[in-house]
């Protein structure tokens, strides 16, 4: 059984784009985050259940709302009157999906808690420190048109996650029929268990080893321009750009290859580097979206012919 045919059976029950599917399976191969922007009923819930199914990983959400505290997401200890002890109770964190719904409803504070773990893969309860499990998916959502009364998420956060995407609308018609066929409201539960948690172990301990020639590496180096761009006050960082390098060697195991080429870099730099620009303040309230900066580059930038 392979990644490919995991991605496969995902995309039997998400009506969707087969891209988005395959780039969050290489963010969780790669060890990263994925941050969703999207309005409700387009089926993110549908998806982070299909990947925990799908790929035999463990599953819980967390509604994310004002009044929300670090310790609803961490854990906290209790005492135990029967065993006049303190008792560890883990939170949801403890899981290898996490859908994060609507991160952006609590305070900075709790988003912080979420955001540490994600970067330490560990959490402190109450002095004590716990080791996260693995893999550790977060798949955090936003709504991008409900945004009163909420805390945006402070830009230098954003670089935590490895890619910022939105799933957009499924094909309606298909969808429809598909669900006429189904008969639930829950497909995730007719979806085939395709891999364990020891495959996407594996598959991660494989991502090291997917091979990257100089032209690719130097084709990824030259996204860099970004920086000097005038309309830019700082461009992809270095390690935005290794979080681009990392991804596309676990996109191109997705693939089949065990080499990454330019056109796996091309599929995934306006999601990697987008929300890791910072406009200058009188472009940002223009509304020019980063994303498509990075697309300029990508038109400007030569691919290396390189072909294996
Ligand atoms: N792209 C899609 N493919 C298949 N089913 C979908 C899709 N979008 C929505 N649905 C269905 O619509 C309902 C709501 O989807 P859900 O995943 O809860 O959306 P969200 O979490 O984005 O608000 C579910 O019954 C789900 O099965
Ligand atoms: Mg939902």
């Amino acid at each position: 059984m392979s990644l490919k045919e995991a991605v496969d059976e995902i995309c039997r029950y998400y009506v969707g784009n087969r891209e988005v599917v395959e780039k969050i399976m290489a963010a969780l191969i790669a060890g990263g985050h994925v941050l969703i922007e999207d309005v409700p009923g387009v089926g993110k819930t549908l998806l982070a259940k299909l990947f925990s199914r799908v790929l035999g990983l463990s599953f819980k959400r967390i509604q994310f709302t004002p009044d929300l505290l670090p310790s609803d997401i961490v854990g906290t200890k209790v005492w135990r009157r029967e065993k006049e002890a303190f008792e560890t109770v883990k939170g949801p964190i403890f899981t290898n999906i996490l859908l994060a719904d609507e991160i952006n409803r609590a305070p900075p504070k709790t988003q912080a808690a979420l955001l540490e773990a994600m970067q330490e893969l560990q959490v402190t309860i109450e002095g004590e420190t716990y080791v996260l499990d693995k893999p550790f998916l977060v798949l955090a959502t936003q709504n991008p048109i409900e945004l009163e009364g909420t805390y945006p998420l402070p830009e230098a956060q954003l670089d935590r996650f490895m890619l910022r995407i939105s799933l957009g609308y499924p094909d309606d018609r298909r969808f429809l029929r598909e669900r006429m066929s189904w008969k639930t409201d829950d497909p995730a539960s007719l979806a085939r268990v395709v891999l364990s948690r020891e495959d996407v172990l594996a598959a991660m301990a494989k991502v090291e080893d997917v091979e990257v020639v100089d032209e690719v590496l130097d084709y990824i180096a030259e996204f860099a321009a970004i920086r000097s761009d005038r309309r830019v006050l700082a461009g992809p960082s270095p390690r935005a750009l290794a979080s681009l390098l990392k991804i596309a060697r676990a996109y191109a195991l997705i693939q089949g290859r065990t080499y990454v080429i330019p056109d796996d870099v091309k599929a995934l730099a306006a999601d990697v580097l987008g929300h890791r620009i910072y406009l200058k303040p009188e472009h940002k309230l223009e509304g020019v979206d980063p994303r498509a900066i990075v697309r300029e580059y990508l038109a400007k930038i030569p691919a290396p012919k390189w072909r294996k």
